[in-house]
């Protein structure tokens, strides 16, 4: 007997990433080749006959997995009952912009959509925040929905930031990108992120190019600029990629260390200066049976490595700081 569908909202669905993420959900990538899938689908209302073309493709596609999509641009409709959501939809930086400059504007969106979810969705619900600043904006979305989700249910996206750094060991160490493991970024989805390869291995043996090197560590830090500078639009196919990889790993479970931006609350890190109460990036690893994911305690850093992972908390309770002021009458 078929399993029964799961329901996955994608917000900002008319936009860049949600193009590229559709079928990566629709063909089985995220949630498995034989489990069936509703589409929510959630834009704005100047955006509603963009989001019916979408439509219009995604029918044309075929796909088999696909039993129904919603398509609105009403929350309550598009966040009712879902397992699983994909906070894309909010405004992208442009060239010269740090991520932090988006605050104020997308802030006031989590904010509603956390209320959303508490009012609308199963309390099960598996949320990544992909739209910028990704992780203060998971936090304000729980911080609404608190009094239904878990905020262990509201994770960040690190994952491209993870992908990127991966691809580049890989490069460097001519080894295949399949075989490098152990890769961690720390942190904000910021500047201010700490890439760490100093635990990397590729088939389990450390890498030669590895440890703290500056030009790896701006590379990955500033590789969404440089995506900008190139494009004039942000990434967009990288980052639907790893949004499938980060939902599919906390779907389906995985023992290797993969980095989510998930609540603090507790963490193991304590020490290194991660105070509680921020969605902040860890290695983690995610149980298969209870789809739930636990941070990899004991990971050894030095003094060099301290003193970045402080650097990125200390940025990241500073933007808890401004969230707070701009969500205080939203
Ligand atoms: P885009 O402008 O192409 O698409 C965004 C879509 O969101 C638009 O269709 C817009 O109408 C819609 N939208 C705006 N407000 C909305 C709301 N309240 N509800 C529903 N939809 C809404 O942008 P994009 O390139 O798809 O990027 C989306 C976000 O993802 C940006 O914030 C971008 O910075 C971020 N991003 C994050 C990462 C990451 O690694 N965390 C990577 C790439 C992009
Ligand atoms: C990225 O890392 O590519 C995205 O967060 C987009 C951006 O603004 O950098």
């Amino acid at each position: 007997m078929a399993p029964e569908p799961v329901r996955v909202l994608i917000t900002g669905a008319a936009g860049q990433i949600g193009y590229s993420l559709i079928p990566l959900v629709c063909k089985g990538d995220v949630f498995g080749p034989a489990q069936p899938v509703i589409l929510h689908l959630l834009d704005i209302p100047p955006m509603k006959g963009v989001l019916d073309g979408v439509v219009m493709e995604i029918n044309d596609c075929a796909y088999p997995l696909l039993l129904d999509t919603v398509a609105t641009v009403d929350e309550a409709e598009a966040f009712r009952n879902i397992d699983a959501a994909f906070l894309v939809g909010s405004m992208p930086r442009r060239e010269g912009m740090e991520r932090k400059d988006l605050l104020a504007a997308n802030v006031k969106i989590f904010a509603s959509q956390g209320r959303a979810l508490a009012a609308h969705s199963k309390p099960s619900v598996k949320v990544l925040v992909v739209g910028n600043p990704a992780n203060t904006n998971a936090l304000i979305a729980s911080y609404f929905a608190k009094d239904k989700i878990p905020a262990r249910n509201f994770t960040a996206m690190t994952r491209l930031d993870q992908n990127r750094a991966t691809a580049l060991l890989a490069r460097e160490n001519q080894v295949p990108v399949a075989s490098v493991e152990k890769v961690v970024i720390w942190g904000n989805h910021s500047s201010t992120q700490f890439p760490d390869a100093s635990n990397a291995t590729a088939n389990g043996a450390k890498l030669a190019f590895s440890g703290h090197k500056e030009d790896f560590i701006s590379t990955v830090q500033k590789r969404g600029a440089a995506v900008i500078a190139a494009r004039k639009l942000s990434s967009a196919m990288s980052a639907a990629k790893a949004a499938a990889d980060h939902m599919r790993d906390w779907f389906q479970g995985t023992d290797k260390w993969v980095s989510m931006g998930v609540i603090s609350d507790g963490n193991p890190y304590a020490g290194a200066g991660v105070p509680d109460g921020l969605i902040f990036s860890f290695p983690c690893t995610v149980d298969p049976a209870t789809k739930e994911w636990a941070i990899v305690p004991g990971v050894a850093f030095d003094d060099f490595a301290a003193k970045r992972i402080a650097a990125t908390a200390q940025e990241l309770s500073e933007e808890r700081g401004e969230a707070q002021a701009a969500t205080a009458n939203a």
